[in-house]
């Protein structure tokens, strides 16, 4: 039997430069989509998956992201005595059950590779997840719950997928794609952010990954290549056989929230599908003036 995934890793240490002036202080992972920031939605994604252990790598300036998991018993009080239950239930409901989230920090920015391999020690010895808070994914069955489902099936390591237009390869990383399986394309190699002459195809990973722990063993090399950074697509790759790949063309919608235009885009999409929201923003929407 394949060992369950019970951990996942949230590579949370990036300046959010994109994102400046709002990520000046605030980390990019607490924008808030609606009313709930990235870092949030991403969490509640790893839970409805089965993920017990909760591994932020986080860096300077991340602080926030800490305490938005814990009690803030002045709010809670006075939510209290104001008679605010619905509200006080919420936050209650928002926070993981104790014990269960560890921080381990990312002290210099050497790539996404490299904030893994700082969660190594926490992983073990056992499959586990990456998720990035960025890449927002609206479905019915959640992203990473279907990724499991197909790393029960497989017991491969797996990558969530999609088609991207061929002039946006440089910005992802891009598979050398095999046989398809259903919903499930084996992986014959692996590009991060190649040229659109030199993509092997348009088939991209976003940010949600199921990897073997062996994975450590590459990253630990320290070996750079795109940008100069330590990528986990490199390690990936270089881990291709003996190890299997799967890229798993998930059923939803991606929006890369690290963009102002597909965090733009989130905001209406999730806003619409709030029953609160719903006219009142189709109203706006349809508006002449706008
Ligand atoms: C990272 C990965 C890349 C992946 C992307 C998905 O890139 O390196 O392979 O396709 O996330 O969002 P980044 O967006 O951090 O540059």
């Amino acid at each position: 039997m394949n060992k369950p995934v019970k951990k996942a890793v949230f590579p949370v240490a990036g300046l959010g430069t994109r994102f400046l002036p709002a990520t000046k202080v605030m980390p990019k992972e607490m924008l808030t989509v609606v009313d709930k920031p990235l870092i949030q939605y991403a969490v509640e994604e790893a839970l409805a998956a089965g993920i017990e252990e909760i591994v932020f790598v986080t860096g300077r300036g991340k602080g926030l992201l800490e305490d938005h998991f814990d009690h803030s018993y002045e709010l809670q009080d006075l939510l209290k005595s104001r008679g605010k239950d619905e509200a006080l239930g919420a936050l209650l409901a928002s926070l993981p059950p104790e014990g269960n989230y560890s921080f381990t920090r990312q002290m210099a920015p050497l790539g996404l590779g490299h904030a893994v391999w700082c969660a190594r020690n926490i992983v073990g010895d056992e499959p586990f997840a990456v998720i990035l808070p960025d890449d927002l994914v609206q479905s019915r069955v959640p992203c990473l719950r279907q990724m499991v489902a197909a790393y029960e099936k497989t017991g491969a390591n797996v990558v969530s997928v999609m088609e991207v237009p061929r002039e946006h390869t440089s910005r992802y990383g891009i598979l050398d794609p095999g046989e398809e399986m259903g919903n499930l394309v084996e992986i014959r190699g692996l590009v991060e952010k190649p040229h659109p002459d030199q993509a092997p195809s348009t088939l991209s990973i976003i940010g949600r990954y199921i990897l073997m722990p062996e994975i450590f063993d590459h990253l630990s090399r320290k070996e750079k290549g795109a940008g100069g950074e330590i990528q986990i697509t490199d390690a990936m790759a270089k881990m291709l056989r003996p190890q299997n790949f799967y890229g798993l063309r998930f059923e939803g919608r991606r929006f890369d929230c690290g963009d102002k235009l597909g965090f733009l885009q989130a905001n209406i999409v999730f806003g619409l599908e709030r029953d609160d929201l719903r006219e009142g923003l189709l109203n706006f929407m349809t508006e002449k003036t706008l």
